[in-house]
């Protein structure tokens, strides 16, 4: 009987408890993730949006030049915390795409804070490879900011972008980059890309991202290079730029 104790409790501590253990920790782990993600990105995000703030006048310093003054249907992809706000013309309505829901509340707030004139028309949760959600033609500006480094395919959200812009429409993008290529930092950014993505959610740090949005077949391109004013060499190489369909 006695041995036979001592075998159950044997099993038990040493292979269903661990097992037990580490199934659990899975479980909060996934269930802690997209909301250490959500939190993070609005810390992170408020200094990153301080260190490119001039590029990001720049950009978007003529949002409403050439398009309807009237409710500007605006549309942010990977929205994050919603910190782009700020630059949106008052009465845009704007409709926030990101498949992580728990962005939604940063959101909220960001958009009192920053700028309570823009209306919130709607949050999709929704990656933006498949926005079948929205008819063609239904906006008059798609925005992106460091979203192309960490999607899955480029080129479909770029297809999907030019799709669900009206004729005339315009779409505002900023990223990190990678480096020329014949450039150490390219080699490096090569080498050190796998790891990078692990670390940050899939985000990679080698995308060419100008030369895929040339690809798509807007009616014109302008893209600006800048250095990011960061200490994080391998994310300094950057763009921000405008394209029309
Ligand atoms: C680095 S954050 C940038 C957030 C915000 N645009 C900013 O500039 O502060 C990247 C965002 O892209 C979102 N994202 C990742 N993959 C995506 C996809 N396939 N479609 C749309 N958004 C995506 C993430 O959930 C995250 O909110």
């Amino acid at each position: 009987m006695a041995v036979q104790d001592f075998e159950v409790k044997t099993i038990f501590f040493y292979y269903l408890f661990p097992v037990i253990a580490l199934l659990l920790l899975l479980r909060v782990l996934k269930y802690l993730k997209p909301r250490l993600l959500a939190c993070g990105c609005n810390a992170i995000g408020k200094r990153i949006h301080a260190k490119c703030a001039t590029e990001k006048e720049q950009l978007f310093r003529h949002l409403d030049r050439d398009l309807p003054h009237h409710k500007l249907q605006i549309l942010e992809i990977g929205a994050g915390s919603g910190l782009n706000f700020k630059f949106y013309p008052e009465g845009s309505e704007i409709t926030s795409l990101d498949p992580n829901q728990h962005h939604k509340k940063y959101i909220e707030t960001n958009r009192d804070k920053l700028n309570p004139k823009v209306h919130l028309k709607q949050f999709v949760c929704g990656f933006a490879e498949d926005m079948s959600c929205f008819d063609n033609e239904s906006f008059d500006v798609v925005v992106e900011t460091f979203v192309l480094c960490s999607v899955r395919n480029t080129e479909k959200v770029l297809q999907e972008v030019k799709r669900v812009l009206k004729p005339g429409g315009k779409f505002f993008f900023m990223d990190h980059v990678a480096a020329e290529h014949s450039s150490s930092l390219r080699w490096f950014q090569n080498r050190l890309n796998p790891l990078w993505k692990a670390a940050a959610d899939d985000c990679h740090i080698n995308r060419e991202i100008a030369s895929t949005i040339n690809k798509i077949g807007f009616s014109s391109v302008e893209v600006n290079q800048f250095n990011l004013n960061t200490f994080i060499v391998l994310i300094k190489p950057s763009i921000y730029g405008t394209s029309v369909k």
